[in-house]
């Protein structure tokens, strides 16, 4: 088959078909949908396609784009390291890398200020996961190698990282046997409260003594490290209630058990603060971050820890922290995210999160009393969702052959916004960048796109 040229998107999409893996996706479906979205064009919330549709883009590329698209400023400071130094060498270090770990020291919460930098959010995982039991180790504890993550997260396709959590959009089941280090637990969502709880604090609180009650059970001088994201994006923006991550916290600390915050979507703005731990008031002991360090002009990822746990690499051979990656602490990716946080700053971009957040939720309240298929509505900042359901009072889900979120994604789609919605949650999340008008435009289609499905499913 020749290579399909650029402007010929039926060749393109069949090209797709042929000659790619499209990670997490129904390929059949895929192709009865006519093929995937063919990007030709981006600029501030919207994207365009090879036929030129323009549609908002509703979950900013994948929750990564945070300054919005088509920022030259960033592609120029990539480009212009790129024709000065373009790479890193073993046990070496460039300029602009060094700066961006003392940048991120300064921006961090709390005493987080030693960075490992890689490329995207499993590898952040990975080194956090593998930086916390390396500690351990440091000091003597060999027997904690176990991780307490909780349901419903996602925190990456690696080997070592996707069976934490266990979201059930991402089966784990092709990959068997679960590694023994990984334990599960729940997590506070109290529209689905499975505590017998009677107020969200309760909830809150019995999913924090869940993680008590799980590292008594395995032993804490086999437990590692928890790991959770502050708020939760896959279940649709669970917000835990306040008590929870200073419980958590708490309960680390009594059992020496180190605290792991996924930010790889909450961190730089997304919350309407700069990082999830801001928000909720806790410090992690190392810190995962990805995505909306460069808003995805360029991969990269990493994980800061607070000084204590990088000084257990100091010292002698045998303290070496024994990881990397080839491309880690690479320089271009460090001028994007220079390029791109000076751009969240001059641009008040977290602070715009927060104001257009609290406007996305009023809008999502009304809509709540007007359509019967709205079960919760919940988030903060532009980490926003609609939970939709078949019946309020027992929040029963459509059947999956239903094909409600198919539906959705179509009316969406019909109307100019773009967002492929998994299962039974709306996620919306656009760029931090857009204004009260384009907030309106993307409410008002959402709610009419709703409307739609209910008229289509008789509702
Ligand atoms: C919370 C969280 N952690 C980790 C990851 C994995 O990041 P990546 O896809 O960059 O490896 C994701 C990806 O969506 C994520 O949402």
């Amino acid at each position: 088959m020749p290579i399909p040229a650029a402007n010929d998107p039926k060749a393109l999409r069949q090209a797709v078909l042929d000659h790619m893996h499209v990670g997490m996706t129904n390929q059949t479906l895929l192709a009865e949908e006519g093929g995937p979205l063919l990007m030709e064009s981006a600029e501030g919330i919207y994207v365009t396609d090879v036929e030129g549709n323009k549609f908002i883009d509703g979950i900013s590329g994948m929750y990564f784009r945070n300054a919005g698209h088509g920022r030259e400023e960033i592609a120029k400071a990539i480009y212009d390291q790129l024709v000065s130094i373009s790479m890193n060498v073993y046990s070496g270090a460039t300029p602009k890398t060094i700066q961006l770990a003392a940048k991120l020291a300064e921006i961090a919460p709390g005493e987080l200020s030693r960075t490992f930098f890689c490329q995207g959010g499993s590898e952040a995982n990975e080194s956090s996961l593998k930086m916390a039991q390396a500690y351990h180790v440091r000091r003597g504890d060999r027997g904690r190698y176990k991780v307490i993550s909780r349901e419903g997260s996602y925190h990456g396709s690696t080997y070592g990282t996707m069976w934490l959590g266990g979201h059930p959009g991402f089966p784990r089941h092709d990959y068997q046997p679960k590694p023994a280090n990984v334990v599960t637990v729940g997590q506070p969502h109290y529209y689905h409260d499975t505590y017998g709880a009677t107020s969200a604090e309760q909830n809150g609180e019995r999913a924090a003594l869940e993680i008590e009650k799980a590292i008594l059970f395995e032993g804490p001088e086999s437990v590692s490290a928890v790991i959770g994201e502050p708020v939760s994006q896959p279940l649709g923006g669970v917000v835990p209630p306040s008590n929870y991550w200073p419980m958590v916290r708490e309960i680390c600390d009594k059992y020496g058990v180190l605290l792991i915050f996924d930010e790889v979507i909450t961190g730089f703005g997304r919350l309407g603060t700069w990082f999830g731990s801001d928000l909720v008031g806790v410090v992690p002991d190392i810190m995962s971050f990805a995505k909306g360090i460069t808003s995805g002009y360029f991969p990269v990822g990493g994980s800061i820890s607070t000084q204590k746990i990088a000084d257990a690499f100091a010292g002698g051979p045998e303290k070496v922290w024994s990881h990397m990656y080839t491309y880690s602490a690479h320089p271009g990716g460090a001028a994007a995210a220079f390029a791109n946080l000076e751009i969240v700053e001059r641009e008040g971009l977290v602070e715009n999160a927060r104001v257009r957040g609290e406007q996305i939720a009023d809008s999502l309240q009304v809509m709540k009393e007007k359509h019967a298929i709205v079960g919760d509505v919940r988030g903060v900042g532009l980490i926003q969702g609609i939970e939709f359901v078949k019946d309020r009072k027992t929040k029963e889900h459509f059947d999956s052959s239903v094909g409600v979120n198919a539906m959705l994604t179509e009316e969406l789609r019909k109307r100019g916004v773009w967002i492929r919605v998994p299962a039974y949650i709306l996620p919306i999340a656009p760029p931090l960048t857009i204004t009260a008008d384009e907030t309106d435009t993307l409410t008002t289609i959402i709610d009419e796109a709703l409307g739609a499905v209910e008229q289509r499913l008789g509702v």
